[in-house]
């Protein structure tokens, strides 16, 4: 039985991956600080999937309590989700996430190598493509960001390369996410961010709730089909999935390789909005307001290096997706 560690596997993507890993056959403890989500999401886990991962409260920035975990348990690989993800307060607070999402990557880097873990997938974003690439997105192009968050996802990935390249027996599998939405169709998981969502689905699903008022569109004005941005957005579920591919890719090969895990489709903010209403029946109510700083007109996956190499493509659809994230939100929490 392989018995993965998933830091941030409380998380949106976190959790639904454990799920899977669980349902596949795998053991799993999660490491994760609950600074954005809650113990309760392993009851969710173990819900749905019959059996419960083993969970750590600790902070990858706690050195001795990382390399504790190793000590007391035997892992085949890690995956790695855990660390800050608003890009707004990324710029609000650039030591912090330097702070907290390198070193925590560096600790965790740190008791794999002394404990023999030679696998790691890594968490990492679209976001890494910088402002300048066109889109489709291939992982040939090179690498940026206009923000901390997104360029610590940039260090890291070279962290992880550079290590492999030091480390021929290494392995680490660079996810590079699109827009991940959706829940699971059972309705107890999801993405349930605290406080006001930063993200679209999140924002839209808790406005058709009644939970906010409405939405405002971040700007119709760009070069644009109908003038709102376009995003790859993938079903969390489908996401999830991709986590098992690369394991299984690790399982027989070395070294550092990126994959984009997207569609290879770009969906407008309004497409978006109306496929939710048509899909759910419901009214979500908006207003068009001026552009986000640092919001790209448009980018999407080319999705082919995934699908050839790991076998791995996205199989659900926009309508999945809203119907997914409309059950979640009524569905009552504990
Ligand atoms: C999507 C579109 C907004 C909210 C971000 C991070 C990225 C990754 C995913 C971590 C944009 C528009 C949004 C709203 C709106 N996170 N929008 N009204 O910005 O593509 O990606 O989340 O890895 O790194 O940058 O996703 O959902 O925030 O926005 O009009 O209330 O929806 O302008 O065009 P984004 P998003």
């Amino acid at each position: 039985m392989e018995h993965i560690l998933v830091t941030g596997g409380t998380g949106f993507i976190g959790s639904h991956t454990v799920v899977e890993l669980l349902r596949s056959g795998y053991d799993v403890t999660i490491l994760d600080n609950l600074s954005n989500s809650e113990a309760s999401v392993v009851d969710a886990i173990e819900q749905i999937a019959g059996r419960r991962p083993a969970l750590i409260v600790a902070d990858l920035l706690d050195a001795a309590a990382v390399n504790a975990a190793f000590d007391g348990a035997h892992f085949d690989g890690v995956i790695h989700f855990a660390g800050l993800k608003a890009v707004g307060e990324s710029v609000q607070k650039p030591w912090w996430y330097y702070h907290n999402n390198l070193t925590g990557s560096l600790n965790l880097f740190d008791a794999m190598a002394k404990h023999g873990c030679k696998t790691i997938v890594f968490s990492s974003s679209a976001t890494v493509y910088g402002p300048d690439n066109p889109s489709p997105y291939v992982e040939t192009m090179s690498t940026s960001a206009t923000n901390p968050y997104g360029w610590t996802k940039v260090m890291i990935e070279r962290i992880l390369t550079d290590y492999t390249a030091a480390h021929p027996d290494f392995c680490a599998v660079l996810l590079r996410y699109f827009n991940p939405i959706g829940a699971h169709p059972s309705g107890l998981l999801g993405d349930d961010p605290n406080g006001i969502p930063n993200n679209l689905m999140p924002y839209v699903a808790r406005v058709a709730a009644g939970q906010l008022p409405k939405l405002t569109v971040f700007g119709d004005d760009y070069d644009t089909p109908d003038g709102t941005c376009l995003r790859d957005y993938l079903h969390v579920v489908d996401l999830a999935k991709g986590h098992l591919s690369a394991l299984e890719y690790a399982k027989d090969h070395t070294g550092a390789e990126a994959f984009n895990l997207g569609t290879g489709n770009g969906i407008s903010v309004l497409e978006l909005i109306n496929a939710f209403m048509k899909e759910n029946h419901i009214d979500v109510p908006y207003v068009i307001g001026p552009r986000r700083d640092g919001d790209l007109p448009g980018f999407w996956a080319n999705a082919d290096k995934a699908k050839e190499v790991l076998g791995w493509t996205a199989k659900l659809d926009v309508n999945d997706m809203c119907r997914d994230a409309w059950t979640f939100i009524q569905t009552p929490k504990d």
